[in-house]
């Protein structure tokens, strides 16, 4: 079952560019993820959200205020959420056209040179992986957008099927992630998807997934198990375990400069794919993962 699995990798673990170079360039822009290629990132990582005319875009959470001038161009455009004890304001994706994401920056947040930046469509990161990277986009709160009417993964089958993706016969390679099993399910059953598909796992949430029944149930349905590092972390079996299984592991994330130094990154990224012997891994540092040394 391991020989037949794409994402199980014994000699090449793969180096996925987590929202591109994103330790170095603003996250999900075209500069981010030409810089991961440039660093020999093969893999991209394209988060997706949908626009209120139902694009999908290249963006990590559902809402703009965080990476993106939206408070200043559309003040008026929020709806107040309750967070705790605290109602916040938040510009979701969905309440905006395509026309008016792409008049904001999505740069200047981190740093002045990146002024002008835009929120790519996924069309446009898969233009531009073109014959340089494999992409990994992820599908994220599918059944959020089904709530405001926006079929997500019916979206990302037509923009597949447009580029003819479906079949990994034309342009990059397509691995596609989510936490949302029953998404995963569907692209198999409704849309007859032969993808290679990675089931993202994090926290308490994860508990039912991980003993072995989990794995197997998650084995039906996908490659890979995407966890968080930490569960590895806590259970380094969780590795040997899901390869019984037949599935490939793909721990997230590794990133400085947050939580460590260059050097403290190398290495662990080290334990990861020696140690632990994942199968690769998500980082805002592709670069640096080119510096982990031949496992002894
Ligand atoms: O897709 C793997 C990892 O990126 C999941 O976490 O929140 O960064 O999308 P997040
Ligand atoms: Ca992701």
């Amino acid at each position: 079952q391991a020989q037949s699995n794409p994402l199980r990798q014994t000699d090449t673990p793969l180096n996925i560019a987590h929202r591109g170079a994103s330790a170095y360039a603003p996250e999900h822009t075209a500069a981010a993820y030409r810089m991961a290629i440039e660093m020999g990132a093969p893999f991209i990582e394209p988060d997706l959200q949908m626009t209120r005319d139902g694009v999908l875009i290249a963006l990590h959470d559902p809402t703009l205020e965080r990476t993106t001038n939206v408070a200043t161009l559309f003040p008026q455009r929020y709806r107040r959420v309750q967070r705790g004890a605290k109602a916040v304001r938040q510009w979701f994706a969905y309440d905006f056209s395509l026309a008016e994401i792409k008049q904001l920056d999505a740069g200047s947040w981190l740093s002045e040179a990146y002024a002008g930046e835009r929120i790519l469509t996924l069309d446009e990161v898969i233009a531009l992986a073109q014959g340089k990277a494999d992409i990994m986009p992820e599908l994220k709160y599918p059944d959020r957008y089904l709530a405001q009417g926006l079929d997500m993964a019916q979206a990302f089958w037509h923009v597949l099927e447009r580029h003819r993706l479906t079949r990994g016969e034309h342009g990059p390679q397509v691995v596609v992630q989510s936490f949302h099993f029953d998404t995963l399910v569907r692209l198999r059953q409704q849309f007859q998807s032969s993808l290679p598909q990675v089931f993202l796992v994090y926290g308490d949430s994860a508990a039912p997934w991980l003993s072995d029944e989990g794995l197997a149930r998650v084995a039906t349905i996908a490659d890979a198990l995407g966890p968080s590092k930490l569960l590895i972390e806590a259970d380094p079996t969780l590795v040997s375990r899901s390869h019984q299984q037949g599935l490939a592991v793909i721990p997230y994330t590794f990133a400085s400069p947050h939580r460590a130094t260059d050097a403290a990154l190398i290495r662990e990224m080290q334990t990861a794919l020696c140690l632990w012997q994942v199968d690769g891994l998500f980082t805002n540092n592709p670069d640096l993962f080119g510096q982990v040394g031949p496992c002894r």
